[in-house]
C-alpha cells in the first residue's frame, strides 16, 4: 500500500500552522514542518498534544530547519512533499522601524518556497497564507469593496497608491502575495499549482502559551491594559475554520490558481467583543474596559501606546467581507461563530497563563 501524501507546513510554531498540522494528521497525511529555530520543538509537541493528537502522530512529525531569510534548508524541506502549506511570515505586535524588516522575509521567503517547489519535481500544489491585509487596505474611507453590497471580495487588492497609508505588515503580505502570483505567471509554466488564502482576524483557541500577535487585542483587553475601547470593527474567522479552508484549498481541483478570503460568520465591533468577554467569562473578564473612546482620544493615546497606531486608519469603519467564493468553490462552511472564536481564544489565554487575573 502506498504511503499517504507528505505535506510541508512552514512556520510550525505558529498559531494557525499548529492547527493546520493538527487537521492534516486528522485527515491521515504525513506531515513535515519547517521552523526557523529547532529550540521551539518542545513547544510544538506540547501544542499538538493539547490539540489531541496521539503520541504516534506527534512522533511522526518531521521537523526541519529553514529560515525565510536564507536559502539553506528549503530543498531538504520540500523533498518528496506533494503539497506545501506556506504559512510562515513575520507577524509582530508592533510596527517595525523599517518596513523592510517584514517585507523581506515575507516576500523573499515566499519566493524561496515557490522555487523549492518548482525544483522538487514532486510538489503538486502550494497553498500560500496571505491575508485580508492584501485585500482591504489603502483605499479611500468610503471604499467597501468592488461590490459595495457584497463587501470586500477576492478581486479587491490593497492599494499602495491609495489615499490611506498602508502599514508595514499589510504591505509585507500584499507584496508577498503579489510576488507569488507573478512567479506563477513568469516566463515558464510552473510544474505546480498555487492557491492563496486571505484570512481576516484569526481568533479561536491557542494551543500553548506562545500566543503570537493574533490574540494580542484580547490579551490587552483581559489584562486591563486597554484604558477604553476604540471604535474598531473586526471581521473574524476561527482558527479551526481557517485551517479547514487551508486543507480544502490544497486538494479541491476547482481551487486551482484561485484566491480565497477566509472570514467566518462576519465581524464584531470591539465594544461587542468586550461585552461578550464580560458576559461569558464573568469574574475573569473583570478588567475588560467598558468605556468606548471617541476616535480623537484614540489618536492621542496612539502617541504613547504604539500598539494602537496601525489601527488608527480603521477607526469607525465597519468592514463587510464576503466568504461567498470559498463556500461556492471549496464547499467550505464556518462552524464556529465570531462569539465562540473570541471566547475560546480568551479561555486559552487564561488556561496557559498568558493572562493572569
Ligand atoms: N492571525 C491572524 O489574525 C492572521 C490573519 C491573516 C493572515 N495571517 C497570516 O497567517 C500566517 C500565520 O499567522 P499566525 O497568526 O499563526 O502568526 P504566528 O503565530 O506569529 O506565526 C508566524 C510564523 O512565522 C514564522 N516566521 C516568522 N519569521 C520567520 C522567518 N524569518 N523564517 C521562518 N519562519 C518565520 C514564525 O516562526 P517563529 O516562531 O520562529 O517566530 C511563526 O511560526 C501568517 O502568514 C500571517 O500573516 C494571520
Amino acid at each position: 500500500m502506498s504511503s499517504p501524501p507528505l505535506v510541508l507546513v512552514t512556520g510550525g510554531t505558529g498559531f494557525l500552522a499548529l492547527w493546520v498540522i493538527t487537521h492534516l494528521f486528522c485527515q491521515g497525511y504525513r506531515v513535515r514542518t519547517a521552523v526557523r529555530s529547532l529550540s521551539k520543538v518542545p513547544h510544538i509537541k506540547n501544542c499538538l498534544r493539547e490539540a489531541g493528537l496521539t503520541a504516534d502522530q506527534i512522533a511522526s512529525l518531521e521537523i526541519v530547519q529553514a529560515d525565510l531569510l536564507a536559502n539553506t534548508g528549503w530543498a531538504a524541506a520540500v523533498a518528496d512533499a506533494t503539497y506545501i502549506q506556506h504559512i510562515a511570515s513575520p507577524f509582530p505586535a508592533q510596527a517595525p522601524k523599517n518596513d523592510e524588516e517584514l517585507i523581506k522575509p515575507a516576500r523573499e521567503g515566499t519566493l524561496r518556497v515557490l522555487r523549492a517547489a518548482r525544483d522538487s519535481g514532486t510538489v503538486m500544489r502550494v497553498v500560500v497564507t496571505s491575508s485580508f491585509a492584501a485585500v482591504g487596505y489603502g483605499h479611500a474611507f468610503e471604499y467597501a469593496g468592488a461590490d459595495k453590497e457584497r463587501g470586500f471580495a477576492e478581486e479587491d487588492w490593497t492599494d499602495l497608491n491609495g489615499p490611506r497609508k498602508v502599514p508595514a505588515y499589510q504591505k509585507s503580505k500584499l507584496l508577498a502575495e503579489r510576488a507569488a502570483w507573478e512567479f506563477m505567471e513568469g516566463e515558464h509554466e510552473q510544474p505546480f499549482d498555487l492557491v492563496t488564502i486571505c484570512p481576516v482576524s484569526v481568533f479561536g483557541p491557542a494551543l500553548g502559551k506562545d500566543d503570537g500577535t493574533s490574540l494580542r487585542t484580547l490579551v490587552e483587553l483581559l489584562s486591563g491594559n486597554a484604558p477604553g475601547i476604540p471604535k474598531l470593527h473586526w471581521p473574524i474567522v476561527d482558527v479551526r475554520d481557517c485551517a479547514k479552508m487551508q486543507l480544502l484549498a490544497m486538494t479541491t481541483p476547482a481551487a486551482s490558481r484561485e484566491r480565497f478570503i477566509s472570514v467566518g460568520e462576519g465581524g464584531l465591533w470591539m465594544e461587542d467583543i468586550a461585552k461578550v468577554l464580560r458576559r461569558r467569562l464573568g469574574e475573569q473578564a473583570k478588567k475588560v474596559p467598558t468605556r468606548v473612546f471617541p476616535n480623537l482620544l484614540v489618536r492621542i493615546i496612539a502617541l504613547v501606546w504604539p500598539v494602537v497606531r496601525p489601527v488608527i486608519p480603521e477607526l469607525g469603519h465597519e468592514k463587510k467581507v464576503s466568504n461567498a467564493k470559498a463556500k461556492d468553490i471549496l464547499g467550505w462552511e464556518w462552524e464556529h461563530s465570531s462569539e465562540e472564536a473570541v471566547v475560546t481564544a480568551a479561555e486559552s489565554l487564561l488556561k496557559f497563563g498568558v493572562i493572569e487575573v
